[in-house]
């Protein structure tokens, strides 16, 4: 019998090492090219499987880590981004990403005094990262800092002058300080940048009220004048469609009180009701979308660029608030969107004139005012009312007192910039 020439054996076969590192190559390219396709699709949970495949192999890679996070906050699992975000930071506390990650979920959860610290951290890695002087500025508002706001503010447009989301920052602290001319200029100089930006229609409406100026605004020049109301015919739509959507709504992921939300005593679902269009959400868009062109139709003419400029292509995202005895929304508006809507299902008997009522203003959140110069509607809800409103209208709900739960529908149309 013949003996095997080890050496021959051993020429044949590459290292293990290399060949463990050809196969990582390869594995990697599949799993790349898996998440991508995932990703497309949206399918997060996939795209998370195959990125934790990509970390098994190249464990110390951050960029990695930190795209894992996105995809469990785009999955929803926001506790999961979260705890990976933590740990990034406690192992690389002054990496840029890193600390931009952190600044993003506590902002999310509205711990400002954290988000200020990171960006302040940031700040001495980057001087010139304007988003960054954005999430400073934003903070130290939320903190009632508005001083430290005005400044930081300052210096940001010294590096770039005309950024409009930072002047709004600028109108929002010296509103906050009752400086409503100093702030009203800054609106101007707004316009001049993005007449549709959503400081205008929101606080430079309000303040224009306030300091009694006739100003006309491009974008919205009087937004009490595009509420519409409807009322849904009963042959469209019977009890059944409103218990369907109820029930529909009630398989939603939702929150008691959610902590970034205007909801109190309620619960508020997640704005995912219209992601799949099946029924009764398919059916309650075509109603919406029917509406909308209605009143489109009515405005015709109007030189309002929030008419004129109506986007062409959009995307509704909408979502189920349940009030219980006593609940409300305290006063807010939607800058997300372009167009909102509330659609009733479910009314208690009304005990008093305006239980439950919404009421539309001008003057809005906790800006402080001067003066009572500011305009108020108030509409009753019905079941199968559907109001249309421009989504930089403040709005609140005014308590109710009935037995059962409150539950309406609210959307958004918001411009699709996707496409
Ligand atoms: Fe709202």
């Amino acid at each position: 019998m013949k003996e095997k020439k080890p050496g021959i054996l051993k020429e044949k076969l590459p290292k293990l090492s290399n060949l463990s590192m050809n196969r990582n190559v390869e594995s990697k390219k599949e799993y790349i090219d898996a998440l991508k396709k995932h990703r497309n699709l949206g399918d997060y949970k996939n795209a998370i499987e195959n990125m934790e495949k990509i970390i098994s192999l190249e464990p110390y890679n951050i960029n990695y880590q930190i795209e894992l996070a996105h995809y469990y906050y785009a999955d929803k699992q926001i506790i999961k981004a979260k705890e990976i975000a933590k740990d990034l930071l406690n192992s690389h506390k002054d990496d840029i990403e890193v600390l931009r990650l952190n600044i993003f979920f506590e902002i999310l959860d509205h711990n400002y005094q954290e988000s200020l610290d990171l960006a302040l951290r940031l700040l001495n890695k980057n001087k010139n990262d304007i988003s960054n002087y954005l999430n400073i500025t934003g903070s130290l508002i939320e903190l009632k800092r508005y001083d430290e706001a005005i400044n930081f503010s300052q210096q940001s447009l010294k590096i770039e002058k005309n950024n409009p989301s930072q002047i709004a920052n600028l109108v929002k602290a010296h509103t906050y300080k009752k400086e409503f001319k100093v702030a009203f200029e800054y609106v101007k100089e707004i316009e001049n940048i993005l007449p549709n930006h959503s400081v205008i229609p929101s606080l430079g409406i309000f303040l224009r009220e306030q300091l009694s100026l006739d100003t006309q605004f491009k974008y919205l020049n009087n937004p009490m004048h595009f509420i519409r109301e409807y009322k849904i015919p009963n042959d469209d739509i019977d009890k059944n469609f409103f218990n369907d959507l109820i029930k529909y709504s009630k398989k939603l992921p939702m929150k008691w009180e959610p902590k970034n939300k205007t909801t109190l005593s309620g619960y508020q679902t997640e704005s995912s009701l219209f992601r799949e269009n099946k029924y009764p959400v398919s059916k309650l868009k075509d109603v919406i979308e029917d509406k909308i062109k209605n009143y489109l139709n009515s405005f015709k003419g109007i030189e309002d660029l929030f008419i004129k400029n109506f986007p062409k292509i959009t995307k509704i995202k909408g979502w189920t608030v349940m009030l219980e005895k006593n609940g409300y929304q305290n006063s807010h508006c939607h800058p997300e969107g372009w167009l909102s809507g509330i659609f009733y299902i479910q009314i208690p008997e009304n005990k008093k004139d305006n239980d439950g009522s919404i009421e539309f203003s001008t003057h809005g959140y906790d800006y402080p005012k001067i003066n009572n110069n500011f305009k108020k509607i108030t509409i009753r809800p019905e079941e199968g009312k559907l109001i249309l409103f421009p989504s930089s209208l403040f709005h609140k709900t005014i308590p109710f007192t009935g037995k059962d739960q409150r539950i309406s529908i609210a959307f958004d149309i918001i411009q699709n910039q996707t496409n």
